[in-house]
């Protein structure tokens, strides 16, 4: 059975240092949540405080209708996979994943079938008679989470479980997570500090700063739809670029930057664009061409550099400091005079900061 969980106006100290502010995160039945955030933007805390090793100062904690606050952490079931495994030295593999069992009062046969069982779905039947010393990291992070999986709690948590592996073995172990988890159908929260983890883990990422959440979302909106300027720099808009309406047209707008140049926008792909705002474009959004009849910013270029895909060019304009990409076809050289002309549909509008 799984349960959704439900964090609401949550406030949390260490002393007297605020580190989560009215922090309120649902998570369905069945989701799986990833916290994504720099360092120390609070995303252990969180889920210390869902797990009851922290004591909020304000706020509540639901998981389905029981309301968690203030309930000591034995008594809340959830399952735990840290970043460290954290597994005991001297049980057996099959005893480590058997232990929350044996806690329970799980009689020994009954423990051992299905710690064997978890074995088996986690692909380590095999070594379940060896001591965690004798295992790889992939292999003792598969164990913690087997021993997670095999109490059936409610809700799972993931504190950076796989930054201790090598790159392709995260990869493999992430895919691994994500089908366990869907299998069982289990609400889940995933913090990670890796973008691109997140992204393909989750059902939806919650990206936080400074003890808030700055924008909870798919993926796809996330990447496609940032709400604010600091979503946007995290999901790699490069460039804001603030405009004002001059005109307003039927279905679109001209809109101009600082320095005077003019762009189009149509309302369709924007919706309501207001007569200030920030245009958010990702290098490969912004296209530098010589030909002036195409409109765009005007700018002179800085250093060139080569992605294999493209030249990205470091550009100087009136609008400020931007970053576009050129085609391979046709490299420019610094110091010369361009255009950048911004690809619509991969721009995104914002408020202005
Ligand atoms: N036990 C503690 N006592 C005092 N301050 C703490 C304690 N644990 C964490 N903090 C502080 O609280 C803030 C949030 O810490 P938290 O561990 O939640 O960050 P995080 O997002 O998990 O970071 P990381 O990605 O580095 O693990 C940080 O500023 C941190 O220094
Ligand atoms: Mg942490």
């Amino acid at each position: 059975m799984s349960l959704p969980l439900s964090i609401q106006s949550v406030t949390a100290h260490y002393g007297t240092t605020k580190v989560l502010e009215d922090l309120s995160l649902d998570i369905r039945d069945g989701e799986l949540v990833s916290l994504l955030g720099a360092s120390g933007c609070g995303k252990t805390t969180t889920l210390r405080l869902v797990a009851g090793f922290l004591e909020p100062t304000s706020g509540t904690i639901r998981l389905g209708d029981k309301d968690l606050t203030r309930l000591p952490a034995h008594a809340r079931n959830i399952g735990l996979v840290f970043q460290n495994y954290a597994l005991f030295p001297h049980l057996s593999v099959r005893e480590n994943v058997g232990f929350g069992l044996k806690q329970r009062g799980v009689a020994s046969a009954d423990r051992n079938r299905k710690a064997t069982q978890m074995l088996e779905r986690v692909g380590l039947a095999h070594l379940a008679d060896r001591l965690p010393a004798a295992l790889s990291g992939g292999q003792k992070q598969r164990v913690a989470l087997a021993r997670a999986l095999v109490i059936e709690p409610p809700l799972l948590m993931f504190d950076e479980p796989l930054s201790n592996l090598d790159a392709k073995l995260r990869v493999d172990m992430r895919v691994e997570i994500r089908q366990l988890q869907r299998a069982n159908g289990t609400t889940s929260v995933y913090v990670t500090h890796d973008q691109e983890e997140a992204f393909s883990i989750s059902d939806r990422v919650a990206i936080m700063s400074e003890g808030r959440i700055m924008q909870l979302d798919t993926p796809e909106t996330l990447y496609q739809r940032p709400a604010n300027a600091f979503v946007a720099r995290f999901v790699g808009f490069e460039n804001l670029i603030s405009m004002q309406v001059e005109t307003r047209e039927g279905g679109s707008v001209v809109a101009r930057t600082a320095d005077g140049a003019k762009l189009k926008l149509s309302a369709q792909r924007f919706g309501e664009i207001p007569d200030s705002f920030v245009l958010a474009t990702r290098p490969d959004g912004l296209l530098v061409t010589s030909d002036p009849s195409t409109g765009g910013i005007p700018a002179t270029l800085g250093l060139r550099t080569y992605l294999g895909r493209a030249y990205q060019y470091q550009c100087e304009t009136g609008a400020g400091h931007l970053v576009a990409n050129g085609p391979l076809s046709s490299p420019l050289s610094i110091g010369e005079k361009a255009w950048l002309v911004p690809v619509i549909d991969q721009c995104a509008i914002l408020a202005p900061e």
